[in-house]
């Protein structure tokens, strides 16, 4: 198979990444067949072509495209297979590009290929305040009279509400109880990212005739780290649903994973039309992506919390040529030994203080020989100290470095797993 081409990766660059709740997932392993560990993340990038393989056809050295790695998109140079890359329009931007091409791609799929959404109809999207979920609301958008049920976190309302798409918007909390006092009857359509236990309500909320389709499981999300209990049950939780049931109701069940498709299932060519009618949307003004916020790469661990607190509206976009933001200074480790130190000595003294008041008087030697071990141990404390900043000045070269950098990053992440499962 041909390799496509590299696209370099530096700071003088205008490269743009898109951060997908699909990478925090990988980061947590909470995906089928996870790579092997050390690895790059990273399924989404925009840039200019830096160099072509050989037998590679109908691209060159600075076409400006997007890619859709198997990984790898987070690195200096990303070798991409040419069934993975697309070029963008000329007034596209790298950024726009790189916060479009996944999610309207599992969007534009979802609406118009799998439940092939008509005029009149209701659907119901959860997250709808994400990448994908915006992306939903304004495919949807583009069919005459069709009634949008966009669930989400409560703290996102506000904002979604002055956009005008979306009829009703649904704490996530309350959700089944919410729609069925819009709409006794329930809804035509249910786009659902969760898994667990909403596949169930899903069906549950579907009118005969209705569609529900899985195409994300962000419920095994729960802490820090990967649970297996979390995996588990929400494996258990689904109702495994007969085709007779589904043929007694008049349901239709569907999933979608553009990961399978494309890497696994050799969907590439389907992808790539869907690609080129997405982009038609762009020029004509109808599709829009809505960026949340923009990050260096070294803040990408801030920008994966940001997705896991539940916080974005829109897509989070990496952008190498960002400046880090100033981190606040990391309490040096010795200076809490000294002060247990410190505070060790305090509470010697006032026992050394009682023993000497039970004894009737004072023991000179015996207080200086404390001192002088305490001393000792604060030394022994202040090279550490040196070693901390030594360690921080590594950090601050590695910034110099996108691929170090992203390392350190995930090394970070990790340290804060750590923390967090202990
Ligand atoms: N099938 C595919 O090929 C495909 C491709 C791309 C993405 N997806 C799926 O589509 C969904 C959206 O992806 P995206 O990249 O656009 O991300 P996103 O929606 O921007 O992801 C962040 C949002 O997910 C919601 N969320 C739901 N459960 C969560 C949990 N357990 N922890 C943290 N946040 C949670 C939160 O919003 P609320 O609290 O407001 O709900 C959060 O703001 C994901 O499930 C993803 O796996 C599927």
């Amino acid at each position: 198979m041909p390799i496509g081409f590299s696209r370099c990766f530096n700071f003088e660059d205008d490269v743009r990444i898109g951060l997908n709740f699909q990478d925090l997932m990988v980061r947590l392993g909470a995906i089928d067949s996870p790579p092997k560990t050390p690895t790059i993340l990273g399924f989404e990038c925009a840039g200019e072509i830096e160099a072509v393989g050989e037998e590679v056809e109908g691209f060159k050295v600075g076409d400006r495209v997007v890619a859709l790695p198997e990984f790898r998109a987070w690195s200096e140079l990303v070798a991409v297979p040419t069934k993975y890359v697309y070029h963008i329009p000329d007034e596209m931007t790298f950024q726009d590009a790189a916060a479009i091409v996944m999610n309207y791609l599992v969007a534009y799929i979802l609406i118009f290929d799998l439940v092939s959404l008509r005029e009149g109809k209701s659907i119901l999207l959860h997250s709808v305040g994400g990448g994908v979920g915006q992306a939903i609301v304004q495919l949807a958008r583009t069919v005459p009279n069709v009634t949008i049920f966009g669930v989400c976190s409560k703290s996102k309302h506000e904002a979604l509400e002055a956009t005008g798409l979306i009829d009703h918007l649904i704490d996530r909390t309350d959700y089944v109880n919410e729609v069925r006092k819009i709409t006794t009857e329930g809804v035509d359509i249910v786009m659902d990212c969760l898994c667990g236990e909403e596949c169930n309500r899903g069906y549950g909320l579907l009118k005969p005739m209705g569609k529900y389709i899985l195409y994300g499981s962000s419920n095994v999300v729960t802490g820090e780290t990967k649970s297996f209990f979390s995996v588990a049950r929400s494996w258990w939780q689904v109702d495994k649903v007969s085709p007779i049931k589904l043929f007694d109701e008049n349901k239709s069940l569907g999933g979608f994973n553009l990961r399978h498709l494309l890497y696994q299932q050799d969907g590439s060519e389907y992808v790539r039309s869907t690609v080129d009618k997405i982009f038609g949307l762009w020029k004509d003004g109808k599709v829009r992506p809505v960026v949340d916020s923009a990050w260096a790469l070294e803040d990408v661990a801030e920008a994966m919390q940001k997705m896991h607190d539940r916080k974005n509206i829109g897509k989070l976009v990496l952008d190498p040529s960002m400046e880090p933001k100033p981190k606040p200074a990391t309490p040096a480790k010795s200076k809490s030994k000294k002060q247990a130190s410190e505070d060790k000595g305090g509470k010697k003294d006032k026992e050394d203080d009682k023993k000497s008041a039970e004894n009737g008087g004072g023991d000179e030697k015996k207080e200086e020989g404390g001192d002088a071990a305490d001393e000792a141990k604060t030394n022994g404390g202040e090279g550490g100290e040196a070693a901390h900043v030594n360690g921080d000045g590594g950090a601050a070269e590695q910034k110099e470095e996108p691929a170090a950098a992203a390392a350190a990053t995930n090394g970070d992440a990790t340290e804060s797993e750590k923390k967090e499962s202990s």
